[in-house]
């Protein structure tokens, strides 16, 4: 654990967010974790309760262990709390103006110097930062699903994140047990610049028929051992997700070559959005298992 850092703030306890909470609470800090829906907020700290009952069950964990981590994790209900934290994590739905919204009201909340966060995939680092007084101390902070699983971290430069900014944010991700790239920032970064239009594609191959889903993914994850094909990757992303990045990296890069295929977009409109509704390039049944 970081010596300066004791607290960290986590606002949404969405999928990204929860993962956050359960991992820095897990590397020993004490963590605030907020979400404007309450039962949303309920909900993710009964699923961190599970996860980690799971590890005990399989010998990993020690219950006093268990019950340690989940008492460093506290439930908050308003942003005023998040003075007390050190280093702030946002981990709100993907949309611009809700989250300059957000990084506006933890600026007036948090301690000056405190560093702020964004786990945003695509959203420019610059333009939240500029909704604060104290841009030098915004960066990227991009976690990958699932993220208690995932090593990578992925922090994002802003125009104004200083170099303290980076290796304080570096040495925090080291002490999630993360190993952390940088990158700079652009629409999608290094990592959804690379598989977002690896998952168009594939999603192409699906549309003009070069092959069937199970023949598109099995060619990548037998053919180039990757975990999952693209097509499953994508409904695990959320098709939704996907299609709102691709569009970043269009409308950001003007570069024909992200525009989202046409049946991406059709399955969007049509609410087969992948494991969240049941319903993607695959069905799943409740709880998001395969069906
Ligand atoms: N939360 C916590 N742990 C989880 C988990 C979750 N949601 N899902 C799986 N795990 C754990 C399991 O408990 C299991 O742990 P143990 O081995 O310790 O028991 C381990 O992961 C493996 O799980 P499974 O055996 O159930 O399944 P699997 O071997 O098929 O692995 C997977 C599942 C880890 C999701 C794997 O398929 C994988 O790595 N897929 C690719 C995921 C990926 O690419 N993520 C990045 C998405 S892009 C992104 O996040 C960024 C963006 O901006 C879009």
């Amino acid at each position: 654990m970081s010596a300066a850092l004791r607290t960290i703030g986590v606002v949404g306890a969405g999928q990204m967010g929860r993962g956050i909470a359960q991992v820095a609470a897990q590397s020993g800090f004490t963590v605030l974790l907020h979400d404007e829906n309450t039962s949303a907020l309920d909900a993710s700290l009964g699923h961190i309760g599970g996860q980690l009952e799971r590890q005990v069950e399989k010998g990993r964990l020690a219950p006093a262990v268990r019950a340690e981590t989940l008492a460093r994790l506290q439930r908050v209900t308003g942003t005023e709390a998040f003075s007390a934290a050190d280093f702030v994590i946002e981990a709100v739905s993907e949309n611009q103006a809700l989250k300059a919204r957000l990084f506006e009201t933890l600026d007036r909340t948090c301690a000056p110097g405190v560093i702020l966060a964004s786990n945003t995939s695509s959203l420019s680092i610059t333009r939240l930062a500029a909704a604060t007084r104290r841009p030098a101390r915004v960066i990227g902070m991009h976690f990958m699903n699932p993220v208690p699983v995932m090593e990578l971290i992925e922090i994002v430069a802003g125009q104004a994140t200083s170099g303290e900014t980076i290796e304080e944010t570096r040495a925090l991700a080291k002490s999630l047990g993360k190993t952390a790239v940088q990158a700079q920032d652009y629409p999608g970064f290094i990592s959804n610049r690379i598989l977002m239009p690896m998952i168009n594609e594939a999603i192409f191959a699906l549309y003009e028929g070069v092959g069937g889903r199970e023949d598109i993914d099995t060619v990548m994850r037998l053919g180039m051992r990757h975990p999952m094909g693209p097509l499953a990757l994508a409904d695990f992303i959320g098709l939704d997700t996907c299609l709102a990045i691709l569009e970043i990296l269009h409308a950001g890069l003007g570069d024909p070559k992200y525009r989202p295929c046409p049946l991406l977009r059709r399955m969007v409109e049509a609410g087969r959005l992948g494991r969240k509704s049941g319903r993607g390039f695959y069905d799943y049944a409740p709880g998001g298992a395969p069906a």
